[in-house]
């Protein structure tokens, strides 16, 4: 059995440092099987998942001998921490460690709608050369509407600001004075203000009861016309029906969307689209951020495991275990 279970894909050197040491079990597919992942747990001291594994308070009850949940990654929607914490469970999770790669897949996707790379792409390699057809926009000048200036939304309106965006920004958390909104120059304004003055409108919220939906057909009817919308933060934070009728409605230009409702979809409703850029949750997905997260998480449950304290914790940085 088991002393650290693995539920979904990851390898890599500082994973190789825990086999050294542990008896560790990486089972890429088992996230789908939470029957099976519930008859692994009472053996093990460490669990490590990504998004996609439901860590609740039923899989829980089977944690005998855990110490250290271990997210790699930056949400924490999949993770039921109030009963890992009652537990005396230790959670952490790799909050900056992905945050470039998510501002950069934010960029690119403004610059592809933008620039109507995708069907462009699609229309050149099927032989066609009709310049007309894909004239664009510049981002230069437009206003760029951040939802949350956390880490990520502070790191991607750093770089829209290079391109020569204005930064608007809607936080309820961040005060006028706060460095994010100085580093970007950002105006702080109300959500209906932003959506009002965006051309680019960009979520990173995280997913809580409040943010559930968020974005709706309401919402989306607020934007201008010519404007665009991003979601790479959750799916659940946007009802797809309310955007997809907003797109059919012309409502708003398009959108990029890197994360979905139901992850793997179970639909396709927004296939065909030529103003919607659709991504299988890839944000994080760079050698470099993977590196940096599995690095980030390996060590923190080594340290829980070797009897210290981790780094990046969410509840506390040793288990409280009996
Ligand atoms: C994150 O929360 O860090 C990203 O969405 C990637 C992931 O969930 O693994």
């Amino acid at each position: 059995m088991p002393d650290i279970l693995i539920t979904e894909n990851m390898g890599g050197r500082w994973l190789d440092e825990l086999k050294a040491k542990y008896s560790v079990v990486v089972e890429p597919t088992l996230w789908k099987t939470p029957n099976k992942i519930k008859a692994a747990l009472p053996s093990c001291r460490a669990l490590i998942v990504r998004n996609q594994t439901k860590v609740n308070a039923d899989l829980l009850s089977a944690a005998d001998k855990l110490e250290v949940i271990g997210r790699a990654g930056a949400g924490l929607d999949n993770i039921e921490l109030p009963a890992a914490t009652a537990k005396g469970i230790t959670v952490v999770s790799t909050p900056d460690q992905n945050s470039i790669s998510v501002a950069e897949l934010t960029l690119a996707m403004m610059l592809s709608l933008a620039r109507k790379v995708g069907p462009a792409n699609q229309h050149t390699h099927g032989g066609g050369w009709d310049r007309p057809k894909f004239m664009g926009i510049e981002l230069y000048g437009k206003n760029f509407g951040v939802i949350g200036l956390g880490r990520i939304g502070l790191l991607t309106a750093l770089r829209a600001r290079a391109l020569g965006m204005n930064i608007l920004a809607f936080d309820t958390y961040i005060s006028p004075d706060a460095v994010a909104v100085s580093e970007t120059h950002a105006k702080l304004m109300d959500l209906n203000s932003l959506l009002a003055q965006s051309d680019f409108v960009s979520c990173h919220m995280p997913l809580t009861p409040d943010t559930r939906n968020f974005f709706n057909y309401e919402r989306f009817s607020k934007m201008k016309p010519t404007a665009y919308f991003f979601n790479l933060a959750r799916g659940e934070v946007v009802d797809e029906n309310g955007l997809l009728q907003a797109l059919k409605e012309n409502k708003i230009a398009g959108a990029g969307l890197d994360v979905r409702e139901q992850e793997p979809p179970t639909s396709t409703p927004f296939a065909g689209m030529e103003n919607v850029i659709l991504t299988p949750h890839i944000a994080a997905m760079t050698k470099e951020a993977q590196e940096r997260v599995i690095a980030a998480v390996c060590q923190d449950v080594a340290a829980v495991l070797g009897g210290g304290a981790a780094k990046n914790f969410v509840n506390f940085p040793k288990p409280k275990r009996p």
